[in-house]
């Protein structure tokens, strides 16, 4: 982490958190350009070749400033949705370096990946892949498909982002999948290219990775036996990053697990994607935040804070862990509390059972908010979105606004 303190100041790449607070306001996200960089080159570096590369997983930070940097540093892009495409066409990103992967494509999103040329569909049901056909058919282009299984592999992460079990609503289970591979073999518009697989998010040891490698190199040997042969392997995303000072693998022991994991079950034929998202941005974001008030109950006290759910929910979701650091380091006596926000729920909150020593209009920050923090944000409570900045080449560059009133009712007609 790139956050460090000296002489009473906390700063973020060398930048005072009071500072970048004072002149954005609260609450405002700062992410390090470095940092992402870092990430990315860390697992670039060991993993990227002729045939193997990333394909940032944009759902993690879907920031415009972040997508071109990533694409500056020869990443690819999964997307889950138009949004997601459109973000990643405005950036300049090529189209066959797009994977695009979600439960429910509609025929108009179908259509238009098909005739864009993008690389690849996750196909994640048999309906899919059937609308597919039917679509490609009626244009007369070759969908390029792989499809996406369920290895039934349980990466020990938390249920909601555990995507890779036997029944969830991603993919399709290992009892029902080689139908689906003969059918689209057998389709004259469908291209089947591969095989994919994304078994769950926040994984943070290497073996249910390496499982999920041999399991399906068994199905790729079943598949050849039906003499389906296929020329890629998406292994989906899911490293973990440290919340909690928990040990997880770095990029570098993950990648270098990956390589030997296919070669020991011969798969260096194939191209393989990886499709990482919190990994490479969870650490590199902050939230700053600025103490409104502090409650003491008989029971607790409260920490209320101008961040809430509607900016960073993953704690209301998951009951995830962020550390929260005070910025102003005067030696108040330290307090057991819940960092709470603003927002009427009870889910709204940051942190709890934190012992902190702050006072009223302390600037905290709330670290690894760098992946699904603005990306899930909301305007519940009717709260515009704060601004985002990234800290690149020792300045604080405002990449996106603080969402106006103005803005929160642009789409609203009053009758
Ligand atoms: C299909 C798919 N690929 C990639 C990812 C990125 O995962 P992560 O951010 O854990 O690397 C996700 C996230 O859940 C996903 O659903």
């Amino acid at each position: 982490m790139n956050i460090k303190h000296r002489n009473g100041i906390y700063t973020i790449d060398s930048i005072s958190v009071k500072e970048i607070a004072e002149k954005f306001g609260t609450p405002c996200f700062v992410y390090s350009d470095l940092s992402i960089s870092r990430n990315f080159e860390e697992i670039r570096d060991v993993f990227s070749d002729d045939k193997k590369s990333i394909y940032y997983s944009v759902k993690a930070n879907s920031s415009l400033s972040i997508l071109k940097l990533l694409s500056s540093l020869g990443s690819g892009f999964d997307i889950v949705s138009m949004g997601e495409l459109d973000r990643v066409i405005k950036i300049g990103a090529d189209p066959k370096k797009i994977v695009y992967s979600g439960v429910g494509k509609s025929e108009k999103d179908i259509k238009r990946s098909i005739e864009l040329g993008i690389y690849c569909i996750n196909v994640e049901s048999f309906s899919e892949l059937e609308r597919i056909k039917k679509i490609a058919s009626e244009l007369k282009i070759k969908a390029p498909v792989a499809i996406r299984v369920n290895p039934n592999i349980d990466p020990g992460s938390h249920e909601y982002i555990s995507t890779g079990l036997e029944s969830t609503k991603f993919g399709i289970n290992l009892k029902n999948m080689m139908d689906a591979f003969i059918y689209a073999d057998e389709a004259e518009y469908i291209d089947l290219i591969g095989i994919d697989y994304h078994i769950g998010s926040q994984i943070e040891t290497l073996d249910p990775f390496i499982e999920a490698v041999s399991s399906v190199a068994k199905i790729i040997k079943e598949l050849k036996k039906k003499d389906i042969n296929l020329e890629l392997i998406d292994m989906g995303g899911g490293l973990g990053i440290d919340y909690e000072g928990n040990k997880v693998p770095s990029m570098k022991e993950y990648g270098n697990a990956l390589i030997k994991a296919i070669k020991d079950n011969n798969l260096e034929e194939y191209k393989i994607i990886l499709e990482l998202g919190r990994s490479i941005v969870g650490n590199a974001g902050y939230l700053l935040t600025k103490v409104e008030y502090i409650k003491r109950d008989s029971e607790k006290n409260y920490v209320i804070v101008d961040a809430g759910m509607d900016n960073l929910i993953r704690p209301a979701l998951y009951g995830a862990w962020h550390n929260i650091i005070c910025a102003s380091i005067d030696s108040n006596e330290e307090i057991l509390c819940d960092v709470v926000g603003p927002v009427c729920e009870c889910a709204d909150f940051l942190g709890k059972d934190r012992k902190l020593s702050v006072s009223q209009d302390d600037i905290l920050i709330i670290t690894s908010c760098g992946a699904y923090a603005s990306s899930m944000a909301s305007n519940y409570n009717s709260r515009p979105k704060p601004p985002e900045v990234m800290i690149k080449n020792s300045e604080v560059k405002l990449i996106s606004n603080k969402e106006s009133i103005e803005d929160l009712f642009s789409r609203e007609i009053i009758i």
